[in-house]
């Protein structure tokens, strides 16, 4: 199997790595940089557990071969808070209690940072849209979608 050394920068950093050319960014980010953040649920962008940002949009990197993300600013589950301080997606998603299992908790935060990246001031019925590719088999989203509409509140007040 044939290597290419790629570029990416994750969380800030910048990171080289040399990578199969049939690797997984998900596999090179949980295997290689043991960034565990993002989940391995289906494999095949059915269930959200994968999801990074690139650019600050939702990318689920299940499906992503490493060598396309030469060149990619990535954000995993543990580049969302800031330092100690959470953001505010993810101090909403604990004030609501959207956690169970927690399984599915890294891919719906990140996805919905992605969301309020694109729309700072979205409502009910744009919140359930988007986090349509996220599934939840534990919370019946009601509490998910409330802490995203509270986090929009919060980011604004700020
Ligand atoms: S593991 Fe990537 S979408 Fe399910
Ligand atoms: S909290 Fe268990 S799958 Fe979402």
């Amino acid at each position: 199997m044939s290597m290419h050394e790629i570029t990416i920068k994750v969380n800030g950093k910048p990171r080289r790595l040399a990578v199969k050319s049939n690797e997984l960014l998900l596999n090179v980010l949980r295997d290689k940089l043991f960034m565990t953040g993002a989940k391995y649920g289906c494999g095949i962008a059915e269930c959200g557990a994968c999801t990074i940002l690139k650019d600050g949009k939702s990318v689920m990197s299940c499906l992503v071969p490493a060598v396309a993300a030469d060149g990619w600013d990535i954000t995993t589950p543990e580049g969302l808070a800031d330092g100690g301080t959470l953001s505010h997606v993810q101090q909403a998603f604990i004030d609501h209690a959207a956690i169970q299992c927690g399984f599915c908790t890294p891919g719906m935060v990140v996805a919905s940072t992605a969301l309020l990246n694109e729309n700072p001031d979205p409502d009910e019925e744009y919140v359930r849209d988007y986090l349509r590719g996220n599934y939840c088999r534990c919370t019946g989203y009601v509490a998910m979608v409330s802490a995203v509409l509270d986090a929009a509140q919060r980011m604004k007040a700020e």
